[in-house]
């Protein structure tokens, strides 16, 4: 797909990753609709990328509540022309392990990450370009890879992939296409101090959110989009955890205390802790 005078609507485009590819798909000649909730950080990417003389404009929306999806259905009832592109970008992150986690933590959790992009692909197909439409959905290596403290995030991006992979067959037919990318660890505001922490004394790379809106613009302008996931070694992970995912346990077991530490830091409820790091 050529990506000039293109309109695509991206989710989660208040946030760093989305900040990133909305910079980066503006610059391509891109029009963009960008949804988040908060109207302040909207309109300031708005003037930043002079959206409205581009033909773009910001839907201020909470994408998890029915009024939030009405003002998208609204807006793209109102064009005069199909939309090329969705990008399922917002989301959430609950990092604590299961038995520390609030339940509406979890609710929210998963309204965020599973329910509200169904629910706005399934809004958004009708209005889509029957001649070729693109879908694409933020996952996570933890969308194929379970990993302590992340087990309510980890089940959001497992069933976000599967979505994004019946999707893509169940239009198997048709010239919308889907697919799936997973950045790794990406430095935004998702990550709390005690993530980053984590993963500084577990050498965990982590990339710029420019890293993530590169690897978009590349399905975006690929003729067969194909999912893709950010990073090495954390490929080979994934590889390795889909064929002897016990390699993997063992080497998660041995992370185990590190990550239990830093998830349970700062946790009024967490059971006491045998470590003297502080944060
Ligand atoms: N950062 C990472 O390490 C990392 C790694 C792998 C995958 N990812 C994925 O990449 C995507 C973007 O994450 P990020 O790192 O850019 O996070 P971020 O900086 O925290 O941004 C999250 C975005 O989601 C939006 N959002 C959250 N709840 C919403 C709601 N109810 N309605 C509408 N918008 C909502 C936020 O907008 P408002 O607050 O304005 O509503 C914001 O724009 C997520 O799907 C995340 O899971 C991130």
């Amino acid at each position: 797909m050529k990506l000039s005078n293109k309109l695509i609507l991206l989710t989660g485009a208040s946030g760093g990753i989305g900040h990133a590819i909305a910079r980066r798909l503006a610059k391509r000649g891109v029009r963009l609709i960008l949804v988040g909730r908060s109207a302040q950080r909207l309109n300031h990417l708005a003037r930043e990328l002079n959206l409205r003389a581009g033909g773009g404009f910001v839907l201020s929306a909470d994408i998890t509540t029915s009024a939030g999806l009405d003002i998208i259905r609204t807006a793209l009832m109102a064009l005069q022309e199909p939309l090329d592109g969705l990008i399922n970008c917002a989301g959430v992150n609950v990092f604590s392990l299961l038995q520390d986690t609030e339940t509406h933590e979890i609710e929210r959790l998963i309204a965020t990450n599973v329910t509200a992009p169904l629910l706005l692909t399934r809004l958004v197909l009708p209005f889509m370009n029957p001649v070729d439409g693109r879908i694409v959905n933020l996952g996570s290596s933890f969308g194929s890879l379970g990993y302590p403290g992340y087990s309510v995030y980890c089940a959001s991006k497992f069933a976000l992939r599967g979505f994004s992979e019946a999707m893509r067959r169940e239009l198997g037919d048709s010239p919308i296409q889907v697919a799936y990318l997973a950045p790794r660890a990406t430095q935004t505001d998702l990550n709390s101090a005690r993530v980053n922490a984590m993963n500084q004394e577990l050498g965990n790379a982590v990339d710029a959110p420019e890293v993530v809106a590169a690897e978009l613009e590349k399905m975006l302008t690929a003729t067969h989009m194909h999912d893709r996931y950010i990073g090495w070694p954390e490929r080979l992970f994934l590889w390795i955890n889909s064929l002897l995912p016990g390699v993997i346990d063992l080497a998660l077991r041995n992370q185990l205390p590190v990550i239990r530490r830093f998830a349970q830091a700062g946790n009024a409820k967490a059971l006491p802790t045998t470590s003297t790091h502080s944060l």
